[in-house]
């Protein structure tokens, strides 16, 4: 069952690597041109697409969230990501050249169908990514791309996420291709990294859980975190927040790292955590330095630093109390690491305040009542 682990939270953080690798498996061909079969949409239908408003609740919303900085930038039409019980009350504006994906680990949360149930009577294509082999919101889709991250036991998701993205980064690049929005050699580069993404994450396995678990002793009684990131990397610090309040009952909030002196640094105080999630240094990224100067000013206010960053990364060395290290990656693979030091993070925090991690208080693994 648990394979030797102590939760499923466990096993299943640990199955990350898995969950992208059999996500991606049979996602392209020989060409490296994106194949996705089993997803019935006419691609006539899928060229004229000119939106994508992705629906979804909790962590699988974040993971849209990460696919929109990328899908954006690959494919060059709007991508909206919507909280699925705020955009069934609010009268979207849907068309026959929206796409909408619905983006839920367990096929059946009422959240999510009802609004994808909203979105097709206004004659929009639904495709789900979907986790659950025939549950309903597959089932009522007009497409499927599923997830291929095996079973999630453990209530607070955390293979799904990873699996979700790399699907939804398949989409993209499927769309790209469709439309013409790319070379063939760029979509082979972006899958050629994807592809590398499992050993990667395998690297932050094998080498940060000590770091991870001394930094939950040093702070395992503090009331209350702050996690900022930019770019991919915010919504990655919202899913971190989200992962630490699930299951640890720790007070958190994310912030976009921009975010800081418009309100958030208020909060900053001596001995305040405060978790980083640090963009890649190399090539044309200036948000690295933006990300420092942030750190830099609430280091000065007495904060206590953790950062996630790459492995080569000096800057952060100099500011941080504690740093979760992570593999060279190009920034829009990121989220698919940074998030698994948050993941394993938030698990020793609630195992080392007697908390089961598998099933958090007041919390359902799916939520069927709107
Ligand atoms: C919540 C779960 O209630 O539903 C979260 O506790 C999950 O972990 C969210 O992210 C959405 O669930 P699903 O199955 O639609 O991805």
């Amino acid at each position: 069952e648990k394979g030797g682990w102590d939760s499923f939270m466990d096993k299943e953080i640990h199955e990350d690597p898995a969950a992208v690798q059999r996500t991606l498996l049979g996602r392209f061909d020989e060409h490296g041109d994106v194949t996705l079969d089993e997803v019935h949409i006419d691609e006539h239908d899928f060229k004229a697409i000119d939106k994508i408003i992705v629906i979804a609740c909790g962590t699988a919303s974040y993971a849209g969230q990460v696919a929109k900085y990328a899908i954006e930038h690959w494919v060059r039409i709007p991508v909206e990501v919507e909280l699925a019980h705020e955009f069934r009350y609010r009268d979207p504006i849907l068309t026959p050249r929206t796409l909408v994906v619905a983006i839920s680990q367990s096929g059946e949360t009422m959240d999510t169908l009802m609004a994808l149930r909203h979105a097709r009577e206004q004659g929009s294509k639904v495709l789900a990514i979907c986790n659950t082999q025939g549950a309903s919101i597959p089932r009522e889709s007009d497409a499927v791309l599923y997830t291929h991250a095996g079973p999630e036991v453990a209530v607070a998701s955390t293979k799904a996420f990873v699996a979700q993205i790399t699907a939804a980064y398949l989409l993209g690049l499927y769309l790209a291709q469709v439309k013409g929005a790319m070379f063939r050699d760029e979509i082979q580069q972006v899958l050629a990294s994807l592809k590398d993404m499992p050993a990667k994450i395998q690297w932050v396995l094998d080498t940060q859980p000590e770091a991870i678990e001394k930094a939950a002793e040093q702070m395992v009684d503090a009331k209350s975190f702050l996690f900022l990131g930019r770019h991919v990397g915010y919504p990655v610090a919202l899913e971190g927040a989200l992962k630490l309040k699930e299951i640890a009952y720790t007070f958190t909030e994310g912030f976009a790292a921009g975010e800081l002196k418009h309100g958030p640094i208020a909060l900053v105080d001596e001995g305040e955590p405060v978790v980083f999630i640090v963009p890649p240094e190399r090539g044309r990224n200036v948000l690295h330095a933006k990300v420092i100067s942030g750190i830099e000013e609430v280091k000065a206010r007495g904060a206590f630093i953790i950062a996630v960053a790459e492995r080569s990364d000096k800057d952060v060395q100099q500011y941080a109390d504690v740093v979760f290290w992570r593999p060279e990656c190009p920034t829009l693979m990121s989220p698919l690491v940074d998030v698994v030091p948050l993941q394993l993070f938030a698990m020793d925090m609630a195992k080392l305040k007697g908390y089961d991690v598998d099933k958090p208080r007041n919390l359902a693994k799916s939520v069927t009542v709107e």
